[in-house]
This record gives structure tokens, sequence and C-alpha cells, in this order.
């Protein structure tokens, strides 16, 4: 599949960050099918692409009279055969492998041969999830950045078995709709959470240690590294959750303990502290 040919995306889950992707390939001019598994979830996103769309206006961004043009690029269904239509697909569904294998294998039986496959994982092995399909050497990951509308990174991960022409035409692709595309290879976190969640996990053992409170950490690395957000307010962003997951994942990946999550983390974890969803992580929140 050459990337001229490539016309329609589609978008498997249309939460955080699958409302994001149908937004910034729709504002690019893409048609997009947006599935998820029900109604109320895609008029959530359709809800969210809106709001993103009105800020994008108030910025200058895109003009007023774009905003209904790109919406009515965005067809959500809850009907998994849609994507019989796409040219190109992106998995974003929530990160469980058990989940991600029955997603991707049920789009893989229905899009055509020819069309790349791209995973959104945070984590889970790129070369494991392109293995389980009937197009390994068409199968690659995606790691857009939260918010997707705002962040230019992409990490474009090439699973063992991807072929060039698939990381070419994925390459151009995150270009075409304005992205910065960064190729690395599949390993466990790749590059952004395996040099990320160390930094995360050492400040949470500072505090749990009693070398300095979140706030002194937090200020040490935004104003002594010109961090714009210290690394305890990041992992409140992130999710204390996602956070000790994506520890464990390198953790066994790698089999090395220096990627051993702080039990602190953990500890809070269990109390229900997660971070800015959950109203309080190492700051609190106010909840509505
Ligand atoms: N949130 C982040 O900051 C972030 C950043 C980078 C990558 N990711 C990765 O992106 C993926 C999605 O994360 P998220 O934060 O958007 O999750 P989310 O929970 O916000 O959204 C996932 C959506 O998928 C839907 N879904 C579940 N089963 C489905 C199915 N069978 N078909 C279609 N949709 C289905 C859910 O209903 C939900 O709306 C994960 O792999 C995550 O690791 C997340």
């Amino acid at each position: 599949m050459t990337v001229d040919a490539i016309r329609t995306i589609g978008v498997l889950g249309a939460g955080t960050m699958g409302n994001g992707i149908a937004h910034v390939f729709a504002r690019s001019g893409y048609n997009v099918i947006l599935r998820d598994v029900e109604t109320r979830f895609l008029d959530r996103a359709m809800d969210t692409i809106g709001g993103n769309l009105d800020r994008e206006v108030k910025k200058g961004k895109i003009d007023e009279s774009d905003k209904p043009k790109i919406l009515g690029r965005i067809h959500a269904t809850i009907e998994m055969s849609a994507m019989a239509r796409a040219d190109f697909a992106v998995e974003a569904v929530p990160e469980r492998l058990d989940l991600k294998l029955a997603v991707l294998q049920e789009a893989d039986k229905l899009l055509r041969p020819e069309v790349l496959l791209a995973s959104n994982t945070s984590s889970i092995s790129v070369t494991s999830l392109a293995a389980a399909t009937t197009r390994p050497d068409r199968f690659i990951g995606m790691h857009f950045m939260n918010p997707v509308p705002v962040m230019v990174l992409i990490e474009v991960i090439r699973a063992l078995q991807t072929s060039d022409e698939t990381f070419h035409t994925t390459m151009t692709l995150c270009e075409r709709i304005e992205k910065k595309p960064v190729a690395v290879n599949d390993a466990p976190g790749f590059i952004s959470n395996r040099v990320l969640m160390p930094m995360i996990n050492e400040a949470a053992f500072s505090v749990m240690e009693g070398v300095a409170t979140a706030e002194a950490v937090d200020a040490i690395m935004k104003l002594g590294m010109n961090h714009p957000m210290g690394p305890l307010e990041l992992a409140d962003f992130i999710g204390l959750d996602v956070c000790v997951n994506i520890l464990d994942v390198l953790y066994t990946g790698f089999g090395d303990s220096k990627y051993r999550a702080c039990p602190l983390l953990r500890k809070m974890v269990a109390a229900g502290w997660l971070g800015r969803k959950s109203g309080r992580g190492f700051f609190k929140y106010a909840t509505h």
C-alpha cells in the first residue's frame, strides 16, 4: 500500500488516545472510521473532539469553518465490519494483551491484505502483536503521545517482522498529519518509557526515603533541568497505576532489578491514589 493510496483510516478504540488519533487524521483531510464497543463511548469521543477543535479555533490553529468539515470526516461506529473500508488502521484499545490480541485478530480478518495495521501500545511487544496477525510484515507500532492533537512526537516502533516498505509508508504518513516520527526498534518500553519511567521511579524512591518532598523533587527538575513538568506531576498525569504497569514490563522484559517499581508507587496504587484521574497522587487535584 503506497502512502498516496491511503484515504481512510480505521481507529480501534475511541478513548483518550483513539479520539485524539481520529482528530489528527481528520484534521489533515483523512476520512476516519472510529470504532468502539458502545455508542456512549463514541458520543463522548465526538464531544471531546468537538471541544478540542473549538480550542484550536480559538488559538487560530484552524478556521471556524474547518470544524464541521473535520467532524464530518469522522464516521463513529460500533460495527467492526466497517473496518473493511480502511486503507490503514490504528489500534488504541486498553493496554491488556488479551484484549489487544482479540481486537487485532478480528481487525486482521476484515482489513484488505495490503492494508497496514499499527498499534498504539505503550509497553506491549510490537513483535508479539505482529506475530498474532496474518500480516506481521505489515504491522508496526505507532506510539502517539497524550494529548495527541498537541504533542508532535510519534515514536514509530519496528517489530522484528516489519518490512522496510511498511516502515517508510508509516513514517511518511506521520509527516502527512504534521507529526514528527522518530524510529526505534522493538524493545521493552521502547525509548520513551525506558528513559522516562526510571526517572519517575527514582523520584518516587527519593520521596519514600525522605530525601525530599514531592514538591522539592519536582521544583529541582523544573528549575534546574528546565523540565516543563516535574517527574511526579507527570507521573500523576500519566496515572500511577500505568507507571507501575510499565515498570513491571521493563522489570520482566529485561530481567533487571534496576527497573523494580518503587514500593511507595505500589502502595499509592493500592490506596487508590492513582494521580490526577482519582483526585490524588503525589499531589491533590480538584475532582468533578
Ligand atoms: N493515555 C495515554 O497517555 C497513552 C499514551 C500513549 C499510549 N497509550 C496507549 O494507547 C492505548 C489506549 O489507551 P487509552 O488511554 O486511550 O485508553 P482508554 O481506556 O481511554 O480508551 C480505550 C477505548 O477502547 C475501547 N475498547 C475496548 N474494547 C474495544 C474493542 N474491542 N474495540 C474497540 N474499542 C474497544 C474502550 O471502550 C475505550 O473507549 C493503550 O494501549 C495505551 O497504553 C496511552
